[in-house]
């Protein structure tokens, strides 16, 4: 049997999408995969609680106290030398990474943002921002998309995408919490498969 792709999970909050990878993983619905590694870019992030009870090594690691992005990246970049990272995941991870540290992860970095890339998308769009600019424009359908990242905010190619409709009377928590459940819980350990199954490939 060939050793999983290790993932490390990357988060800025509450980690919903960080435990639907957990519970995939618990699940045996992600067996190319192991979830070795989580780093929340604020020590108060709730996604380290949840990695804390899935008994997965968590810590937090803040740019504004390190000062520098060069800083913040070496941290980051040291404790997934330090746990062996194959595959990283951005799962709500709201900080930037440079185009320095993109291209040291070619198609071995994903992304998971509530909208249909290209629409609602690029720097500054995060959370619930995109489900108010989606209300904002009137659209009737949004959805979730991964993909992999580059150097461009939300720009690198597109994995999995899935649609999930607007009802009236939507408000952006509304809409968020429903595009999280029909689309992002669904896609992003889906996706985590995918790439993982290709990197287990990849050693043979
Ligand atoms: C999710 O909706 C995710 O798609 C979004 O932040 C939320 C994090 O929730 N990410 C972005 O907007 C990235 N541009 P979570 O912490 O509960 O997973």
């Amino acid at each position: 049997m060939l050793s999983p792709a290790r993932i490390a999970v990357l988060v800025s909050g509450g980690g919903t999408n960080l435990q639907a990878l957990l519970d995939a993983q618990a699940a045996g619905r992600l067996p190319s995969g192991e979830i070795v590694l989580v780093v929340a870019s604020n020590p108060g992030a709730y996604a380290l609680e949840r990695a804390k009870k899935a008994g997965v090594p968590g810590f937090a690691v803040s740019r504004r106290e390190l000062g520098s992005q060069e800083a913040f990246e070496e941290d980051i970049s040291a404790l997934l030398r330090q746990y062996q990272v194959d595959l990283i995941i951005l799962a709500g991870f709201l900080s930037i990474l440079s185009a320095d540290f993109t291209a040291k992860w070619p198609r071995r970095i994903l992304n998971i943002h509530p909208s249909l890339i290209p629409a609602f998308c690029g720097k500054g769009m995060y959370g619930l921002k995109v489900h108010e600019a989606a209300l904002a424009k009137g659209v009737k359908v949004t959805g979730a998309t991964v993909h992999f990242v580059n150097e461009i905010p939300d720009g690198g190619e597109i994995l999995l995408q899935k649609a999930v409709d607007i009802l009236p009377g939507d408000t952006a928590e509304v809409l968020q919490r429903r595009v999280m459940e029909q689309a992002e819980w669904i896609l992003l350990p889906q996706a985590a498969e995918l790439v993982s199954a290709e990197i287990v490939k990849g050693r043979t």
